[in-house]
C-alpha cells in the first residue's frame, strides 16, 4: 500500500484520539451501523481532501465500514494532525498523502496521488481535488460519478464552475446543509478559532478589542464566542444586510481602514482576498495579534507585510512577529492559515458529527442517484437535513413536540382568520 506520512511510531497515539473524539459522534456512528450490514458503497473508489483530523479518521472508517476503498490527502498543507495520520494507515489500512507543514509541492503532489487512484467519488474541503481534476487531470472525469464539498469556499468556487459551464459532473454542497453550516461554521468555527488564538498567543481575551472580519456564518458565531470571553467586538462586513444584522446583536460596526487602529487581536472570516492589507498592519497598535480562519491563507495580504517589515522572528510555535519601519510589531498566527486546525485541532468532535453525518450520507446519495444528476451543485436533500437533526437530538436524550393533528391542518389552510 503506498501512502505518504510523517511517522508511523505516532499510529498508537492517534489511535486513542480517534477513539476520544468518536465517543461524541454518535449520528456518524449510527451510519456506521448501518452502512456496515447494508454496505451501499461497496466498489466505489472514494477520494478525500479532506483535514486529516481524529473527526475525519471517523468518517473515513464509516465509509470503509459501507463498502467504499478510502484514500485520503490533506486539505490544507498545516491542519494534517500526524498522528491520526499514522493510526489510519497502521490500524484501518487507509492510504494516506498528509504530513503537517508540507510545502505546496508536496501538497499538491500529494493530492495527485490520491486522484492516481482513479476516484468515481470525491470529497472535498475546499474543491482542490475537483478544481486539480478539471484543470490538470481531465482524462479522469469519465469514470467519476460525482462529488460532495464540505466548505463554504469550496462551494464558492464550484458554483463558479457551473456558472461558466465548466463544472463535469455534479457535486452536492454539503456546507449548504442547515445541520452543517448552522452548527459547524457558527458553534464550530466560534470555540476553534478561540481555541487555536488563545493556544497560539496564551493571552487572555477579556477587556480586549476583538475585529471579526466578516459576518457569516462563521463570523457570528466567532464574534458571540469573543464576546463571550469579554471583549469588546467590532464587525467588518461588505454586505449591508448582514451589517445590519450585526449592529443589532450589539457590536461595533465599521470600515477596517478604522477598526485596524484599535483592535488588539483581528480575525478573518470572509473567504475572500486581501482583507486586511499593508495600509491596514501599518496603522496597527504594537503587539496587534492577527489571524485568519476562513480556508485560504489569502485572507491577510502578507505579501505586503513581508515587503514592509524590517525584522520577522519566530516568537513562538504557531506566531510570527513582524516589526514594522515604525517599530510596532505585529504578530501573525500560524502563517495566516486556519487558525482554528493550524494551532488547534478544529471544531470539536460534536458539530463535526453532523457535517460528517451529511458527507457519509451524500457520498451514498451520489453513489445511488449521481448518474441521473445533471453537472452542478446539488443542495444535501432537505429530508437527510432534517433526519440528521432527529438522530442528533436523540442522542443527546431531547424530546420534543409533535403538531397536533388540529395545527397541521391549521397550517396548511388559508380559510382560517380572525
Ligand atoms: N474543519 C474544521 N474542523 C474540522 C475537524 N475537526 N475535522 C475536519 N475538518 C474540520
Amino acid at each position: 500500500m503506498d501512502f505518504d506520512i510523517k511517522d508511523m511510531s505516532l499510529a498508537e497515539t492517534g489511535k486513542l484520539r480517534i477513539e476520544w473524539a468518536n465517543q461524541n459522534m454518535p449520528v456518524l456512528n449510527l451510519i456506521k451501523k448501518r452502512f456496515a450490514k447494508e454496505k451501499p458503497l461497496k466498489g466505489v473508489r472514494l477520494a478525500l481532501c479532506l483535514h486529516v483530523t481524529t473527526e475525519t479518521a471517523s468518517l473515513c472508517k464509516t465509509l470503509q465500514a459501507g463498502g467504499a476503498d478510502v484514500v485520503v490527502c490533506a486539505s490544507n498543507p498545516l491542519s494534517t494532525q500526524d498522528d491520526v495520520a499514522a493510526s489510519l494507515v497502521k490500524h484501518d489500512k487507509i492510504p494516506v498523502f498528509a504530513i503537517k507543514g508540507e510545502d505546496n509541492e508536496t501538497y499538491y503532489r500529494h493530492i495527485n496521488a490520491v486522484l492516481d487512484t482513479k476516484p468515481m467519488i470525491t470529497m472535498d474541503d475546499g474543491a482542490d481535488l475537483v478544481s486539480t481534476i478539471h484543470s490538470e487531470r481531465p482524462n479522469l472525469i469519465k469514470g467519476i460519478i460525482g462529488g460532495t464539498e464540505e466548505t463554504t469556499t469550496g462551494v464558492i468556487r464550484l458554483r463558479s464552475m457551473a456558472a461558466k459551464g465548466v463544472l463535469k459532473f455534479p457535486v452536492v454542497a454539503v456546507n449548504d446543509a442547515d445541520t452543517k453550516h448552522l452548527f459547524d461554521n457558527r458553534y464550530g468555527t466560534g470555540q476553534s478559532t478561540l481555541d487555536g488564538m488563545i493556544r497560539a498567543t496564551n493571552r487572555l481575551l477579556a477587556g480586549t478589542t476583538f475585529v471579526v472580519s466578516g459576518y457569516g456564518w462563521c463570523g457570528r458565531g466567532l464574534a458571540m464566542r469573543a464576546e463571550g470571553m469579554g471583549a469588546n467586538v467590532i464587525v467588518i462586513e461588505v454586505d449591508p444586510l448582514k451589517a445590519l444584522e450585526a449592529v443589532m446583536d450589539g457590536y461595533r460596526v465599521m470600515p477596517i481602514a478604522e477598526a485596524a487602529k484599535v483592535g488588539d487581536f483581528f480575525c478573518t472570516v470572509t473567504g475572500d482576498i486581501n482583507v486586511i492589507r499593508g495600509e491596514h498592519f501599518k496603522v496597527m497598535k504594537d503587539g496587534a495579534i492577527v489571524a485568519n480562519s476562513g480556508h485560504f491563507n489569502v485572507e491577510l495580504d502578507l505579501v505586503s507585510l513581508e515587503e514592509m517589515a524590517k525584522k520577522k522572528r519566530r516568537i513562538r510555535e504557531f506566531v510570527d512577529e513582524y516589526t514594522l519601519p515604525n517599530g510596532n510589531r505585529v504578530n501573525i498566527l500560524g502563517e495566516g492559515r486556519l487558525v482554528n486546525l493550524a494551532a488547534a485541532e478544529g471544531h470539536p468532535s460534536s458539530v463535526m458529527d453532523m457535517s460528517f453525518a451529511n458527507q457519509a450520507l451524500s457520498a451514498e446519495f451520489m453513489k445511488t442517484e449521481g448518474k441521473k444528476l445533471k453537472k452542478i451543485v446539488y443542495s444535501v436533500p432537505e429530508h437527510m437535513d432534517k433526519e440528521i437533526a432527529r438522530l442528533k437530538l436523540e442522542a443527546m436524550g431531547i424530546k420534543i413536540d409533535k403538531l397536533t393533528k388540529e395545527q397541521e391542518e391549521y397550517l396548511a389552510s388559508w380559510e382560517m382568520g380572525t
